[in-house]
């Protein structure tokens, strides 16, 4: 790349983090087509949408089940409480990941227990999960971060020692694969947002629990449901948590071009990831051998972080931070005891910065923002 071609484009381009409109046109047509319809038949809270989302999903991921719920966070709350969890137990989570990880096993009464992350992959450092057992354990729940599969494998062969169950927190990493086969069939339960922003997001709120159990799917589906076997038969205190219709035809839109999206995000992680190859202070995380992430966040790392994100805004490029505190450390997990200390979640949330990376972004854009790394590398500011 001739730098001052980069330079001449930069003075034009400024690049966002995240641009969804640009996504929004994409399936205009399809879109339109699929509301007018739904528009028509006024069926709005489940029906065939759904249905047809819920049957695409399942199969798209290779599992026995969809249920599709009305975000990420239900679906944990939903996925642990059809597993029986409550007071009394402890579920090991990693810190540095989305609060609702946590949150949604203290939502329940039981206890999150913070693990450390492994330093090269931000994921769940199953060592360190492993000296945090005791007999109140009743499972582990991983996080996909950044769409880059957590180690399964040891996770599985924790939780089977132990006789714990393992739940994917798989709501950054649609199409993802762990030794070739998608993340989501792994753990008894798997759990999905669709906001807006993820690599399968739909236009407001949406989420789903997939599982290979009939049965946990059942369970799921019914508490999903206040409970209910029949009209105003409640067996179960549940909640009203559905996928709704709108956002159903969204994602029956979108899902089609999931692999071609996530094959374009992994095109431009390259790119990144060449470019870093020379420059020093700013260091990509590593995937691991038998991995393919579907890149939701291109993450660097540099112990001088809050300036490069200063320096990348100068020169028009976005950038965002997830997440700067980890969850040991938050307030809301506060007044439990001394917070244990986990020395990479704390490095990492001091250090990671996640730049632009989308399917629609353009290979301009994409210069653009090599070149503001390399000018930060170079000149120290
Ligand atoms: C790892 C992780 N888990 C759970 C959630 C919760 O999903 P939602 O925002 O749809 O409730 C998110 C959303 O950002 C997430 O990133």
């Amino acid at each position: 790349m001739d730098p001052r071609a980069v330079g001449a484009v930069s003075e034009r381009l400024t690049v966002p983090a995240f641009d969804l409109a640009r996504a929004a046109r994409r399936i205009e047509g399809p879109l339109a087509d699929r509301w007018a319809r739904l528009l028509e038949r006024t069926a709005f809270v489940g029906g065939e949408e759904v249905q047809e989302f819920e049957e695409a999903f399942a199969s798209f991921l290779e599992v026995r089940a969809c249920v599709g719920v009305a975000n990420g966070t239900d679906a944990l709350v939903l996925a642990l409480e059809a597993l029986g969890v409550g007071p009394g137990d402890e579920v090991i989570v990693p810190s540095f990941t989305f609060i609702a990880t946590a949150a949604t096993v203290a939502w329940l009464g039981a206890v999150p227990v913070f693990a450390d992350v492994d330093p090269a992959t931000l994921n769940l450092d199953v060592t360190d999960a492993a000296r945090r057992v005791t007999p109140k354990t009743v499972g582990v729940v991983g996080v996909h971060l950044y769409g880059c599969p957590f180690d399964v494998r040891a996770s599985l062969e924790l939780c089977a020692e132990h006789d714990l169950w393992l739940v994917e927190d798989s709501a950054q990493a649609h199409g993802a694969r762990f030794e070739s086969r998608r993340v989501g069939g792994f753990g008894r339960l798997a759990t999905w947002s669709f906001y807006p922003s993820k690599n399968l997001g739909c236009f407001g709120d949406g989420g789903a629990v997939t599982t290979d159990d009939p049965e946990l799917a059942a369970r799921v589906r019914l508490l999903a449901n206040h409970g209910a076997t029949g009209r105003y038969r409640h067996e179960r205190v549940g909640l009203n948590s559905r996928l709704d219709a709108l956002q159903a035809a969204v994602l029956n839109c979108r899902l089609p071009l999931l692999d071609e999206d996530n094959a374009t995000r992994r095109r431009i992680a390259d790119r990144y990831r060449s470019a870093l190859a020379g420059v020093g202070g700013i260091d990509a995380l590593a995937e691991p051998v038998d991995v393919e992430s579907v890149v939701h966040q291109f993450t660097v790392r540099s112990e001088r972080r809050d300036a490069l994100q200063a320096s990348l805004a100068e020169r028009g490029v976005g950038s965002a931070v997830h997440y700067p505190t980890p969850l040991h450390l938050q307030p809301a997990f506060a007044g439990r005891g001394e917070p244990p200390a986990l020395p990479a979640a704390e490095a990492a949330a001091r250090e990671v910065l996640c730049l632009p990376v989308f399917p629609e972004l353009s290979d301009a854009e994409i210069d653009v923002v090599i070149s503001a790394l390399v000018h930060f590398a170079g000149t120290g500011e």
